[in-house]
């Protein structure tokens, strides 16, 4: 059994069919090159030990017999959800440290849940010597955050186990890479913290008192995600800016974007972007906008120009490993 293991997973940015994803639809989201670390290193008593500064917690402990019961603070919801998990399928109670780090913001939406419940998998996983399958991973960390959140479709767990750029039917029906290639995208935060539970409510409150009309829009989401699809496969940007306007029209539709939002899509298709969109629950968070390739510098300027504040991210990064 090793002593210390760190492994890292990447945030995700969702491309098309948010929503419509929960319903058993197709998405398509890509991995991005933000990490999250999480390292384990053993500790002498029976305690789960917890340091995770980008979210404000220098330390927090918690007997193992004790582990998911009692209260639980917000920043350490699903690092506890995981070890209790793990530790009852393997019947553990050893101590152990956690100690987590995150290359971006928690507040842009990128999925650090998901990265870190995943990063956690792996590495306690090898740290226990149980080497999970990629497939006992993804299915192991999707229960953990639906034990905490109640809600959502998996897809930022697909992104943070494979990475790449997928094509997802929830729960990991399926996980299909689309394509690896460059992505001429420009990524806008809002300024604005979404609350991605409340908004799927929202949309389910929606679909209960209009339920046919939503249930159209999410089979129209789900034609656009299958032509986005291969607009992927033959790099037709032009194609896939035209379809983001396709979705985010349907998104309009199901309520879930904001001025915010609203006018940074404006702004980014004002000064030439092919398309752009709402990424995720919408609300807030951020926005993408696919451009010519040579006209990036336009897009940048106008989303900063309407307030929004670029995040400069690659995209189709590596799935989760150890470091
Ligand atoms: O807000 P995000 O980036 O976590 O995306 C949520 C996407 C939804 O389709 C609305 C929910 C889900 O779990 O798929």
């Amino acid at each position: 059994m090793k002593r210390s293991v760190t492994a890292s997973a990447p945030g995700k940015l969702m491309l098309f069919g948010e929503h419509a994803v929960v319903y058993g639809h197709p998405c398509i989201v890509t991995a991005v090159d933000q990490r999250v670390r999480v390292t384990v290193d053993v500790n002498g008593i029976g305690e789960l030990h917890v340091t995770a500064p980008q979210v404000g917690l220098e330390e927090y402990c918690k007997k193992i017999g004790v582990l998911g019961e009692q209260d639980v603070p917000k920043q350490v919801h699903f690092i506890e959800q995981v070890v209790a998990n793990f530790y009852k399928r393997f019947d553990l109670n050893e101590g152990i440290r956690v100690t987590t780090e995150s290359d971006f913001l928690a507040s842009f939406g990128f999925g650090s849940s998901a990265a870190v419940t995943v990063a956690l998998g792996k590495v306690l996983s090898e740290y226990f010597g149980k080497h999970l399958s990629d497939q006992e991973l993804f299915e192991m960390s999707l229960a953990a955050v639906r034990d905490v959140q109640g809600v959502g479709s998996g897809f930022d767990v697909a992104a943070a186990v494979y990475g790449g750029t997928l094509y997802y039917v929830t729960p990991g029906k399926k996980i299909e890479k689309v394509s690896n290639g460059h992505l001429p995208l420009v990524v806008g935060y809002t300024g604005v913290k979404a609350d991605t539970p409340t908004l799927v409510r929202q949309v389910a409150e929606l679909r209960r008192v209009k339920n046919g009309f939503v249930d159209e829009v999410f089979d129209e989401i789900a034609e656009v995600v299958e032509e986005a699809r291969s607009g992927f496969e033959n790099h037709n940007f032009l194609k896939l800016g035209k379809l983001m306007r396709r979705n985010q029209k349907l998104l309009g539709e199901l309520r879930v974007s904001s001025i915010e939002l609203d006018r940074l899509i404006k702004a980014c298709e004002s000064v030439g972007a092919h398309g752009a969109k709402l990424s995720g629950a919408g609300g807030g968070d951020c926005m993408i906008s696919i451009h010519p390739s040579d006209d990036k510098h336009q897009v940048v300027r106008a989303v900063e120009g309407a307030g929004g504040e670029v995040v400069s991210v690659g995209f189709g990064a590596e799935g989760v490993r150890l470091e």
